[in-house]
């Protein structure tokens, strides 16, 4: 009778603890019900959630919170004041993108926390979507809590295994690195090798890395990791507890060491997570963009893709030079008189040698040309003899900036504009309205902006909250001069091109300047879509035949890691509404079958499927190039060969199509015969299956068009 009673007790208790354990957890699912969010409070009212998907635990219980300067954090004695459940579903149109249209539909779940001893207040805001969720803080107009001073952001990602990792050191000041492949446990000690090679770095732990951090499990699960709508805060990079697979953010810290200046009422960025068991997923995924603001431009007929080439490659190869002279004095005297100053013989920005690129842009349909090199300061952009060198205004004499733009705009090209500030964030903020101005005078409509070196004000990062706001507040006085930026070196993207469009692209990662033996490994490219494409689009300047450097700058001995039908496959796997043809008019003249590819290949799309795919091994894609039934395929390919096997079901039963595949040739090798591409026409249907094999480091591309009049297609075989 004893043990009944006890038992029944028993069971009682047990009822009543788990009700006490569950009863404050809050839960969303997302519409589909495949993620599910779970939020609640530590005994000690320390905030945290974990993340199921398909019903597996993904994210295991990981806190949330912030520890600030000189006040009491923000981790602990919380209790929940409100819970509020929502659901939004709504299709909206990109000014330019993957595809034309895209649905944004999510649960919410809003947590109104407040702390107990210090009656402060903070929410923490969660959408569900179906590929994954977002979170982010908010601290509402309160008494308690006004202007406040982080010293760290304390979320907390908590791995369920010892997943791999396809990851980047953390920096506060470059994403220029090459990507390691490893298991978490394995980044402190490869943590040494992943940071050698680089210009500048400020790498911070052995264990930190980047986001957008692309994971995989050993279940077969695809996790990634990263932040949307990043505004008036700094960037948030991860550190992993190696011994228990959590990560937790770590913010870019300002002059003082701070890591963030904040006022309520204000939010954070959202912090993301993407999950499928299907890798195509992440790469079709359209959540960053859609945490982020709707377009707040309210007219962008203005903004336009842009395929350009430019005189870059002959500088990034050491042909040429951006600078006018050799001699510091240059940038040494206030006053400078060209005339007494040797010109160094190699300047590329030089009036004759622009007209040769814009002739060749003209002839091949370009809309525009890079002149990098073209105005004073260049002979001491990485010395800093000033604080500040470039005014943005005054060409060198050899570039005629009057003359250079007529001559492009009579053949139907622009020029494109470049601004190296060297880090120099406030000697550009001084100038810009008059560079800005400059740029309307004489028809520019796009800038190249870039921010080598360590920024000034001194002590700032490259990714710190000072930084960022510089670059959306470039963004937005672009905007007023309908100018179009391409900022390089900037904090890597988190979806802002969908509020401010006019951000057409950015740098964030290795291009092709670091494609260089040494500088990538093959599987490069095949990783960039998971990880730096999340964000937004990337100016990866591809396009380049010859492999061999030397042949361009004898005194260069690198070469390319790809064959040319990788560097053709990059304009559809590296989606950017920007695109250079990066490499020199002469080595394309020798190509010229292979670059019509190139002059082809569209730049906006309707739509965008994602065949294949799988980090570092291959991701091969297919977009319908916008307004039209034309198609391209792309695929490229990691470390091994990949053979890709594709259907064209999703071309229009009722149509029939050209297409010209590029593929690597069956000799191709990157390191021994990169040249070698195979080049096959002829009449394809929504029926045709295709079988292509691409080459470590190499890859296809398809242009297919649809066939107009039967005539086109006379004497050209099935493929
Ligand atoms: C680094 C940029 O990534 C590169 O593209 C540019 O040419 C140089 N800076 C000079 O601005
Ligand atoms: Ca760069």
């Amino acid at each position: 009778m004893r043990f009944i009673y006890k038992f029944f007790v028993g069971i009682l208790f047990y009822c009543l603890n788990i009700n006490l354990l569950y009863a404050d957890t809050f839960s969303s699912l997302s519409p589909s019900k495949n993620m599910k969010i779970y939020f609640n409070l530590s005994n000690s009212g320390e905030p945290y959630y974990w993340l199921e998907y398909k019903g597996r635990k993904v994210i295991d219980k990981s806190k949330l919170g912030f520890e600030l300067k000189g006040k009491n954090n923000l981790l602990d004695s919380f209790s929940v004041i409100d819970v509020v459940y929502d659901k939004f579903d709504e299709t909206w149109t990109p000014v330019w993108g993957e595809v034309n249209k895209i649905r944004n539909n999510y649960n919410e779940l809003l947590i109104k926390l407040k702390q107990s001893d210090t009656q402060r207040l903070m929410n923490i805001r969660f959408r569900v979507y179906d590929e994954g969720v977002g979170f982010r803080y908010e601290f509402p107009q309160q008494k308690k809590l006004g202007g406040f001073v982080i010293k760290e952001e304390r979320s907390q990602f908590a791995m369920t295994g010892n997943h791999i990792a396809w990851w980047i050191p953390g920096d506060y000041d470059t994403n220029e690195y090459d990507y390691t492949e490893s298991r978490l446990s394995e980044i402190r000690q490869l943590h040494k090798k992943a940071i050698s090679w680089n210009l500048s770095q400020t790498p911070f732990s052995p264990t930190a890395v980047q986001t957008s951090l692309q994971m995989k499990t050993d279940d077969g699960l695809y996790i990634n990791i990263h932040e949307a709508a990043l505004i008036d805060y700094s960037c948030m990079h991860l550190e992993l507890d190696d011994r228990s697979f959590i990560f937790e953010s770590r913010l870019t810290p300002d002059a003082a060491g701070y890591k963030g200046r904040l006022q309520a009422p204000c939010k954070t960025p959202w912090r993301t997570i993407m999950v499928s068991d299907d890798a195509r997923d992440i790469l079709s995924s359209h959540l960053i963009l859609n945490l982020n603001d709707p377009c707040k431009l309210k007219d962008t007929s203005w903004i336009k893709p842009v395929k350009y080439i430019g005189v870059w490659w002959e500088m990034i190869t050491g042909k040429g030079s951006w600078a006018y002279t050799n001699s510091l004095a240059a940038v040494q005297l206030d006053e400078v008189d060209y005339s007494i100053l040797p010109p160094n013989n190699r300047h590329s920005a030089n009036n004759e040698n622009v007209k040769k690129y814009i002739d060749f842009a003209s002839k091949h349909g370009f809309d525009q040309v890079l002149v990098e090199g073209w105005n004073i300061g260049w002979e001491d952009w990485f010395g800093r003899q000033k604080d500040y060198v470039y005014d943005f205004l005054t060409p060198y004499p050899d570039f005629d900036i009057k003359m250079l733009n007529d001559y492009a705009h009579s053949k139907g090209v622009k020029l494109m504009m470049h601004h190296e500030t060297s880090g120099s964030s406030r000697n550009y903020e001084w100038h810009i309205d008059d560079a800005y101005e400059l740029m309307n005078k004489y028809g520019y409509n796009a800038v190249k902006s870039g921010y080598v070196g360590d920024i000034l004000p001194y002590g700032e990062h490259h990714f710190g909250q000072w930084m960022n706001n510089h670059y959306l507040y470039c963004v937005k006085k672009a905007a007023k001069y309908k100018i179009m930026v391409n900022a390089h070196e900037a904090t890597r993207p988190t979806g802002l091109c969908r509020t401010y469009p006019n951000l057409i692209a950015n740098e964030s990662a290795r291009g092709t300047e670091y494609q260089q033996s040494g500088g990538c490994k093959p599987f490069h490219t095949s990783i960039l879509p998971f990880t730096r494409l999340q964000g937004g689009p990337m100016d990866y300047t591809p396009g380049i035949m010859e492999m061999d450097i030397s042949k361009v700058n004898p005194n260069r001995k690198t070469r390319i890691v790809a064959t040319i039908a990788n560097q053709l496959a990059l304009y559809v796997t590296m989606y950017s509404p920007l695109q250079m043809a990066a490499d020199l008019p002469e080595n394309y003249e020798k190509f010229i079958d292979a670059f019509q590819f190139i002059k082809d290949v569209a730049l906006d799309w309707d739509q965008s499927i994602y065949l294949e795919a799988e980090p570092g091994r291959y991701v091969t894609v297919a977009r319908k190039a916008k307004g039209t039934e034309n198609w391209f395929v792309g695929s490229v390919a990691g470390t091994e060969q990949h053979i890709s096997n594709i259907s064209l079901d999703f071309l229009d039963k009722d149509k029939k199509y050209i297409a010209t595949i590029y593929a690597d040739g069956k000799d191709a090798d990157w390191k021994t015969n990169p040249q070698s591409y195979a080049i096959e026409k002829g009449v394809v249907t929504n029926k045709t299956k295709l079988k292509i094999k691409t080459v470590p480091a190499g890859g296809y591309a398809i242009s297919i068009f649809e066939v107009k009049d039967k005539k086109e297609i006379k004497g050209l075989k099935r493929l």
